[in-house]
């Protein structure tokens, strides 16, 4: 198992040493099993590889935006990239008394910034807002003027630099969405030093995300150290290079040594830097968490049709939304270890749709009604792409701290999801 928290003793798997079978009983399943040591661990690669650059790791909130998850994270001296005024309401919440520092430590990214959220983070006194257009410049530079607070501000340049990942979730490119064209930067960092209360201070990039290679994350930061020694030039106090996040894990059964990505990865920026004089700011969401986290389920069936064989969890598409959305591979490992000979199942959920499944034609030892199951690497982008479809409530979420696991998250009820609604 290796790179994940998740390995068998005694033949049962256990998440730091906690049974997960003995958890799915106590708080029933779906359930989500996080390991604190593991994301506390990872936040240490970064601090240990860039620890000869000034820099701040800005977990990206939207990876996993649990409270829990959140405060754990803020402890370890991470800062964060948020995407909404909702995550920036949740990084407060998590950060407690030491709110106005932790507010030090945040971004603002994102294509489509509402005045309330601008005008929340201004207030919040964030360190950076990625601006993503011109006409969000207007707007950041008209509220900041009008709620007279200062704003640093980075433009997310767009490096047209291609990155190997699922198209979804390819942001590098010139067709994208995402950032500014970098060879219009100079002309909009100019407009941008007009206005009285914007402070032109660093260039973010963000080229993708689960990205295996660390190639495309060097061109692009080498193509924003060239943009930034340009905008110095011009008279500009850049101080800060945002790297984005996107480093990928690898979701498969074979050898994976996070330590040694996160090297490779500290080895290409920093050689992207060159002898710069910045603070480099990170935005890793996925490598801190994915493989810190899984969804445990229980067969509800195993059902033949024609020559296939279904095993229906109870965990859906709506609960873990990967294999439906970009055919992501996650593995599927038993509670209980089996040697018993493996045999080609689908893997299911109960949501009324073809493409609520977890996996096709996966070799996995025989289960049936009552098994258990964990779903591996589901930290990143599992909960926080959750949803009530069907209206199934979403799993509960236990975090394992010291050997003792807690709830940092009670499974909903349906009167929750009727509250907001009205007949
Ligand atoms: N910074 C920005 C501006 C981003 O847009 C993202 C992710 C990140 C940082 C963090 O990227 P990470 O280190 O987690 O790769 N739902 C998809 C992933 C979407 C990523 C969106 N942006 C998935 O499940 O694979």
């Amino acid at each position: 198992v290796g790179a994940r928290p998740f390995v068998y003793r005694d033949g049962e798997l256990v998440c730091d040493g906690v049974s997960l079978q003995r958890l799915a009983k106590k708080y029933g399943t779906p359930l989500y099993v996080y390991s604190a040591a593991q994301m506390v661990e990872r936040v240490g690669m970064f601090t240990r590889e860039f620890a000869d650059v000034p820099h701040t790791v800005c977990y990206a909130v939207k990876a996993n935006s649990a409270l829990g998850i959140l405060k754990l994270l803020a402890e370890q001296g991470c800062g964060f990239d948020l995407v909404s005024g909702g995550e920036l309401e949740r990084v407060v919440r998590a950060a407690g008394e030491r709110r106005r520092e932790v507010c030090g430590r945040v971004v603002f990214s994102g294509v489509g910034k509402q005045v309330w959220e601008i005008d929340l983070a201004l207030r919040s006194k964030i360190l950076m807002f990625n601006v993503e257009s011109e006409e969000e410049l207007e707007l950041l530079a008209e509220r900041a003027a009008k709620l007279k607070k200062r704003a640093r501000i980075a433009l997310r340049v767009n490096p047209d630099v291609f990155a190997e990942t699922h198209p979804y979730i390819s942001t590098g490119l010139r067709e994208h969405k995402f950032g500014i064209d970098i060879r219009l930067a100079r002309k909009v960092y100019a407009r941008a030093a007009e206005f009285k209360w914007l402070e032109p201070a660093g260039v973010s990039v963000h080229i993708g995300s689960q990205i295996r290679s660390v190639e495309p994350f060097a061109a692009a930061l080498s193509r924003v150290v060239g943009l930034i020694q340009q905008l110095r030039k011009d008279g500009h106090a850049i101080r800060y290079a945002d790297a984005g996040g996107g480093l990928g894990i690898d979701y498969g059964a074979g050898e994976f040594d996070p330590a040694r990505e996160v090297a490779e990865y500290a080895v290409a920026l920093k050689a992207a830097l060159g002898t710069m004089d910045l603070h480099l700011l990170l935005e890793p969401g996925r490598f801190l968490v994915a493989q810190a986290g899984a969804l445990v389920s229980e067969v509800l069936f195993v059902k033949k049709n024609g020559t296939k064989t279904f095993v229906i969890a109870d965990a859906a598409m709506n609960d873990l939304i990967r294999p439906a959305l970009y055919q992501a591979h996650h593995e599927i490992v038993p509670l209980v270890e089996s040697k018993a000979k493996k045999k080609k199942v689908d893997v299911v959920g109960p949501v009324c749709e073809s493409g609520d499944f977890f996996a096709r034609d996966r070799e996995m030892a025989p289960l049936k009604r009552g098994d258990g199951i964990a779903l591996l690497d589901a930290g990143a982008y599992g909960m926080s792409l959750s949803s009530n479809y069907n209206t199934r409530v979403r799993p509960a979420e236990v975090m394992v701290e010291r050997g003792k696991a807690r709830v940092i998250r009670r499974r909903e009820t349906l009167e929750d999801l009727f509250a907001p609604e009205s007949v």
